[in-house]
């Protein structure tokens, strides 16, 4: 079912289900999938790995050498950083803690827009973040704002935490995603906003398959 090689941009707000969505949508239409969540993700863990307290050096030395690499395949995102696979190390209550912070970096922004604009020159491509329709891909061909109410986007993220073996509280975790996005939506550079061409598509309530056919139908 491949399309003319359009540029997709999907924007929103933690546990919106972009990830999820936007990489069965890309299997679909036979794009390639870049989540930008996971390069800032990236970034932060390997910034973590130098020892509490995060600082902002540790973030800049951690950015210095680093080389992301995100491998779609089968429908699935693997992230590497420095040749090392980290999907899974990524995606932690730790790293979720902190990634914010490292994403607010005027440093960081800078490094990871460069290489998320060369990752979709030739098009055909799907990208999710909270800065794409605005910041990374003005251009985009379909530009979508995905949301959900802030307890449907705690419990869709509670399950996928249990199911990875956490051990966490539903009101932990609604605390943390509604932390993340004040601080995504308050900072300076680039902040979580829709785009004034983007279209809303508020998923509570839909099904995962609902939500693919939704974005499909605006690649027509
Ligand atoms: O999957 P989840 O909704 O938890 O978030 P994510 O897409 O993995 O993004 C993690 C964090 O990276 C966000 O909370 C933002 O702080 C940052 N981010 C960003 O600043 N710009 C992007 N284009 C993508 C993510």
């Amino acid at each position: 079912m491949r399309k003319r090689n359009l540029v997709v941009a999907i924007d929103g707000p933690a546990g919106a289900g972009k990830s999820t969505v936007a990489q069965l949508a890309a299997k679909k239409l036979e794009y390639t999938y870049i989540d930008t969540g996971a390069m800032y993700r990236a970034v932060a863990w390997r910034s973590l790995r130098a020892g509490a307290p995060l600082t902002d050096e540790k973030i800049l030395r951690a950015l210095e050498d680093i080389d992301v690499l995100l491998s779609y395949e089968d429908g699935k995102t693997r992230v590497f950083v420095n040749g090392e696979d980290v999907t899974k190390e990524i995606r932690t209550p730790e790293v979720s803690a902190v990634v914010s912070r490292v994403a607010a970096m005027g440093e960081v922004r800078a490094k990871l827009v460069e290489l998320q604009r060369k990752m979709a020159v030739h098009g055909a491509v799907l990208m999710d973040g909270r800065d794409i329709a605005t910041n990374v891909l003005p251009n985009a061909d379909v530009k979508i704002f995905l949301t959900a109410s802030i307890e449907e986007r705690a419990a869709r993220r509670w399950k996928e935490l249990k199911e990875k073996g956490y051990d966490t509280s539903f009101e932990e975790v609604k605390s943390d995603i509604a932390k993340r996005d004040k601080a995504d939506s308050e900072r300076e550079i680039s902040p979580l906003v829709q785009a004034e061409d983007a279209e809303l598509l508020d998923t509570t309530g839909m099904t995962i398959e609902e939500v693919v056919a939704a974005i499909l139908k605006r690649c027509e």
